[in-house]
């Protein structure tokens, strides 16, 4: 029994170091430290309720679950956060029901699946990570799709339209959900999902194909924080690394590939996604819901704008984004999950070789070693922060000292520390438990308040809640 369980250990352990010597080699481009990003032409024309109404009842999935099959077990509590109706009347945020192509009503997620979440039991537009229950990524949720392929296979039969609105939905996710799985909860892994859609797509119509593009590698997940919606308007390039340029209505639709048929589809939906770009160029910081010390304000202020502003712009009166990239060298964030991209080229050349890239209005993926200093409007509800969600207060953001190397949630906001309250841990290991020390998890770097007295820091953390 003992033997067996050290012979297990050791297995375990020969995986874990080669899952991390196969990493890819850190190579850092010295010629920059930072780089503004230009703005390009967008299509601005859209209308914003048609947006807002598309995002949360359009068909962007394209295919997905027959909703006969499984409305009496999920349609069952009317939609109070949305409040939609007809057949979504009763299904959670998450989750849309639509017509199909052929005409049959299929079910699947929706973009506020992962981008739609609560603060303080308010439901917020456009808030990531955490407070929704569609967030928990570190579930292996493969077997599930297995079990409904099956299901669907029993129930309808071959050349039924309910099979063909289900075929490419059930493929796909049957395959993509095994590259997903995170090491521990509270961060999301779109990107790998995003890599898994596209592996045997056609790069020119977007159909899939028997062949693989290129090789994912199942044994580990790098997944990151969720950006909040309402930063979008001052940006000139999307995602973490910047690497989101062009058009926008194309780069928004990226979801749309785990479901769709061709690029004949894809077009119509990226016409309906000029109207969703208006929507989300609408939205809002949430602002702070409680009193702030105003005698300290104007001190964070002076030192933001001294410390910060080159980088993150300024607020109030003069308000300016300078849509910042900065190195890895200079942020000294963890640079795993740029280096991914810029290391390892095969969604980025998929991608700008595909209909996305070569077909009107373009837009293209450019990997960069730097990530974008990112506008910091309502920064006090978007915890935990950093790219890959590594720390979970601003406290921590600017004392590079004091952060957590393991660290538990706990459900409620710290409105000293700014930022989650959490219980440090002794080990990971746990699929509740943050783990820095996992490679792309790090909370290194950004020691830019590291400086700061604990006043002056108490002072810049009062400022940032007003942004
Ligand atoms: C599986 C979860 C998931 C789904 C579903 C999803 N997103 Fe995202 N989204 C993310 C993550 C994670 C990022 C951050 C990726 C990065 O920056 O590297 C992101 C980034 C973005 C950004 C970029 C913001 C910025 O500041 O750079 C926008 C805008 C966005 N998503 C909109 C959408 C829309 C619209 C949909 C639906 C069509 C959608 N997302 C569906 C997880 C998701
Ligand atoms: C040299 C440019 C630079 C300077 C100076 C700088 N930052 Fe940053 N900041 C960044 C970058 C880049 C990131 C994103 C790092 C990442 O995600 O890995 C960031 C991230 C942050 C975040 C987390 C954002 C989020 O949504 O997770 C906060 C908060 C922040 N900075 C505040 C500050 C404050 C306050 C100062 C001044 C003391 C400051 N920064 C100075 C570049 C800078």
């Amino acid at each position: 029994m003992k033997k067996s369980f050290l012979f297990l250990f050791c297995l375990c352990f020969f995986f874990a170091c080669n899952t991390y010597r196969s990493l890819p080699e850190l190579v850092y481009n010295n010629d920059w430290e930072t780089l503004t990003i230009e703005a390009t032409a967008q299509i601005r024309n859209g209308d914003a309720a048609a947006g807002w109404k598309y995002l949360t009842e359009g068909d962007y999935i394209g295919s997905g679950i027959p909703f006969d099959l499984v409305k009496k077990k999920i349609a069952t509590q009317k939609d109070t956060v949305l409040n939609r109706t007809g057949a979504n009347e009763n299904l959670p945020f998450g989750l849309t029901a639509f017509q199909h192509n052929n005409g049959t009503t299929v079910m699947s997620g929706n973009c506020l699946t992962c981008h739609g979440g609560y603060l303080n039991d308010e439901f917020i537009v456009g808030l990531g990570g955490f407070g929704s229950e569609f967030n928990d990524f570190s579930k292996n949720n493969a077997p599930t799709f297995k079990a409904l392929n099956t299901l669907v296979k029993i129930k309808y039969k071959k050349d039924s339209k309910e099979r063909e609105a289900y075929d490419i939905f059930g493929k796909i996710n049957k395959e993509a959900l095994s590259y997903i799985v995170t090491p521990f909860e509270g961060v999301n892994p779109a990107f790998r999902l995003e890599e898994a859609y596209i592996m045997k797509r056609n790069k020119e119509d977007l159909t899939l194909q028997e062949d693989s593009n290129y090789k994912l590698d199942k044994r580990y997940t790098l997944a990151s924080d969720v950006p909040p919606w309402w930063h979008l308007k001052k940006k000139n390039a999307l995602y973490y690394n910047g690497m989101g340029r062009g058009d926008f209505t194309k780069l928004l639709m990226q979801a749309s590939t785990q479901g769709i048929k061709d690029s004949t589809e894809a077009r119509a939906i990226q016409q309906n996604f000029i109207d969703v770009l208006a929507y989300l160029e609408t939205l809002e910081a949430p602002k702070y819901p409680k009193p702030v010390n105003e005698k300290i304000i104007w001190q964070g202020e002076k030192l933001f704008n001294k410390k910060c502003s080159q980088c993150h712009g300024t607020y109030g009166e003069i308000e300016a984004y300078p849509n910042k990239l900065v190195a890895l060298e200079t942020v000294k964030t963890d640079p795993y999950y740029a280096q991914n991209f810029s290391t390892k080229m095969h969604l980025a050349d998929w991608y700008n070789e595909s209909w996305y890239g070569q077909s009107e209005p373009k837009s293209f993926v450019q990997p960069m070693d730097g990530y974008i200093a990112p506008p910091l409007d309502g920064i006090w509800a978007t915890a935990p922060y950093f790219h890959n969600a590594s720390v979970p207060t601003l406290e921590g953001v600017l004392n590079s000292k004091i952060r957590p190397t393991y660290w538990r949630r706990i459900a409620e906001l710290d409105y000293e520390k700014m930022g989650w309250r959490y219980q440090e841990m002794t080990k990971g290991g746990n699929k509740k438990t943050y783990n820095t020390t996992l490679p792309g998890y790090s909370n290194q770097g950004h020691d830019f308040g590291d400086e700061f007295t604990k006043e002056q820091r108490m002072a810049v953390i009062e400022y940032l809640k007003t942004l």
